[in-house]
């Protein structure tokens, strides 16, 4: 491949003079690369022209190196040319979560404390860490997955309204979630945040090793590949809603789902015998992927002459309301950076909010480390088979509630 000058593609194309850099490249060079950039001359916008940079992930390691990179890049750009891209904030049913809840009537007048049970999210994925191990083993799933996408679907999940559908208006409202997340005291860890560590076991048939035995995962790691947290969000609509979330490499299988479940009536006249009816509630179930759908779950009762009860579903799925592929999340993130819209990137303040509280976290994790360390120990983290929804622990942070996980429908896979 040829090496040309910007300058040189400016004239062989029709830019305008238009330019979109795109950082997806390690984070140890995010600083000295926008620094270049300005030191070029290729920062500011000129004329007409304008000149913006999309950022990936991982945005910073802790809250610290965050705030260090958002001055940095402060000092080399204006905010409005910078786009911090989480591609979950691409996918279509990601937006369609805040047209379902304030595009309708009838969801969100329930969409609160006096309905509203609980909230459970899972992200979950199939694959181990692979070749990425070396990446990985830095990040966890805390860093990976935690604190942008995860924090990102609690943030829409519970936002108010926004006054306007517009960026600043958005992204206020997900600021003001993402403020009311109760902080954690990091010597209280264990009770709000579980992780784990897969080991050997079989995903869909396939045998995959265990973590620490991953090429490139150094030997002891202490590195989460699954975590599971209890949120409290300290507003008006959520206070007393926990908000549960999970998200793990090698699960069961892949799927994100975004699960609601309400209050049941004050009388279950209609509770089966069979106990396990008794944890039965109606469910609104936003399936982000992979078959894009909504589910609402409720009770009916089954033809015949007992009174028999049982939970069934109306559900809307995309493939079969809407012709056509939905696009890729990075198609959709490129176009609107493209045109400036900013609606579906992370503004500074919300990157620096989601770390405060992953940071509480983090330093909890280092005080634990250091304990084990003085008493001449190794931290060991609680293990799960892949292909088993996490550890026992996780079962343990909503049962200490009177909740189980709802685990997400898999339809059968067709044979080979
Ligand atoms: C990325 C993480 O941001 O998201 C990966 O770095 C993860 O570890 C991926 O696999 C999941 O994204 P998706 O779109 O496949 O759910």
């Amino acid at each position: 491949m040829r090496w040309r000058s910007v300058a040189e593609l400016d004239a062989e194309r029709p830019t305008q003079g238009n330019h979109l850099f795109y950082l997806a490249t390690p984070p140890n060079v995010f600083i000295p690369i926008t620094q270049l950039l300005k030191d070029v001359g290729l920062a500011q916008s000129a004329g007409t022209a304008w000149t913006r940079l999309i950022i990936e992930k991982p945005f910073g390691h802790d809250l610290a190196s965050a705030i260090e990179l958002n001055q940095h890049l402060q000092a080399v750009l204006h905010e409005d040319q910078i786009f911090r891209i989480d591609h979950y904030l691409g996918k279509e049913t990601v937006q369609n979560i805040l047209v379902f809840r304030f595009g309708n009537g009838i969801f969100e007048p329930i969409w609160n404390r006096n309905y509203v049970d609980h909230v459970q999210i899972t992200v979950a994925e199939e694959l181990g860490v692979g070749a990425r191990g070396g990446y990985y083993d830095r990040s966890g799933a805390i860093r990976d997955m935690v604190q942008n996408h995860m924090m990102q679907l609690v943030a829409l999940t519970a936002m108010e309204p926004p006054v306007a559908y517009d960026a600043e208006s958005v992204r206020n409202q997900k600021v003001n979630v993402l403020r009311s997340l109760q902080p954690i005291d990091p010597l209280e860890v264990n009770k709000w945040v579980v992780r784990a560590q897969y080991g050997a076991g079989q995903v869909d048939g396939h045998e995959i090793p265990g973590y620490l035995e991953t090429e490139g995962i150094p030997a002891g790691s202490t590195t989460d590949t699954f975590i599971a947290w209890k949120l409290e969000i300290d507003n008006w609509r959520w206070s007393g809603v926990p908000f549960y979330f999970r998200t793990g490499k090698a699960l069961p299988t892949k799927v994100t789902e975004i699960n609601v479940m309400f209050r049941r009536p004050p009388l279950m006249y209609f509770d089966s015998r069979q106990s396990r009816r008794q944890k039965v509630r109606n469910v609104i179930t936003l399936r982000i992927q992979p078959d894009e759908s909504i589910i609402l779950s409720f009770d009916a009762k089954r033809p015949g002459p007992q009174l028999d009860v049982e939970q069934v579903s109306m559900d809307f799925t995309y493939s079969r309301a809407f012709d056509g592929q939905i696009s890729d999340a990075y198609e959709r993130l490129l176009l609107d950076a493209m045109l400036d819209d900013r609606t579906l990137f992370i503004r500074k303040d919300e990157t620096e909010l989601a770390w405060d509280r992953v940071t509480n976290v983090l330093e909890g994790w280092s005080i634990q480390e250091e304990i084990q360390r003085k008493r001449g120990k190794r931290l060991l983290l609680p293990q799960y088979p892949a292909g088993t929804w996490g550890p026992t622990e996780a079962e343990e942070l909503l049962s200490r509630d009177g909740h189980v996980w709802r685990n997400p429908f898999m339809p059968a896979k067709p044979e080979p």
